[in-house]
């Protein structure tokens, strides 16, 4: 998506340890028009698939998801991060396990906002190694409900949630793919502008 790719170039900054910080529009002060795009074309390129529900993880993918249910015509849930896997009824769990913040968290969906009768469009910021993802599918999977697919704003191609997530059979939609950040620079998959 040309829009995000050039909004990556102008206001994204590459960090050490290929973090790319978009706290410009997306992570911190967010660009709700930009936001709103976003939902578009996830919109757009779900709309065969009768989806029932957006779900995504506090706090970050919830502007990306909240626009696409707005424009899908369906409710927004977030999975809430809990610090431990304290035993608590009526809940989805999953373990999460961040390599950029090397810390554990148990993410959680109360059972009364998913069900079997879904059809979920899992929507994220950001795709590294896919943990939040695969703990996303995993809630899917407790609930028995359908996945339509991920809708994924950025994704870092050249780290392996890309695959992980495909490898389950899972459609992966991301609007902007980034294939390196050699020299300090965005490179984007496919792109001749590198
Ligand atoms: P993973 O889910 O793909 O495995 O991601 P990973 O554990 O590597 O990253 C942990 C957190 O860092 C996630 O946010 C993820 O969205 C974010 N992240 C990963 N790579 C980048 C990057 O290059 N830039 C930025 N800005 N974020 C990145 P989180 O811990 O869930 O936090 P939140 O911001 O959603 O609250
Ligand atoms: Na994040
Ligand atoms: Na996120």
């Amino acid at each position: 998506m040309k829009l995000l790719e050039d909004r990556i170039r102008e206001d994204g900054v590459v960090l050490a340890g290929d973090v790319l910080k978009v706290n410009q529009f997306l992570n911190h002060q967010i660009d709700p028009a930009l936001m709103y795009a976003l939902g578009q074309e996830f919109s757009r390129l779900y709309k065969e698939e009768k989806v029932t529900k957006i779900l995504t993880v506090e706090s970050s993918g919830i502007a990306p998801a909240i626009m696409t249910g707005l424009l899908m015509h369906v409710p927004v849930v977030f999975a809430k991060k809990q610090k431990s896997s304290t035993l608590n009824g009526g809940l989805y769990t999953a373990k999460v396990y961040s390599y950029t913040k090397q810390v554990e968290n148990t993410i959680a969906v109360d059972t009364k906002f998913l069900n079997a009768a879904d059809n979920v469009l899992i929507v994220d910021d950001f795709l590294a190694n896919g943990q939040a993802v695969t703990g996303l599918l995993d809630i899917c999977k407790l609930a028995h409900a359908q996945v339509a697919g991920v809708g994924i704003a950025i994704e870092k191609s050249f780290q392996k949630g890309a695959d992980l997530i495909r490898d389950r059979g899972v459609r992966l939609e991301s609007l902007a793919r980034i294939s390196s950040f050699e020299g300090n620079k965005v490179h984007f998959v496919g792109s001749t502008e590198n």
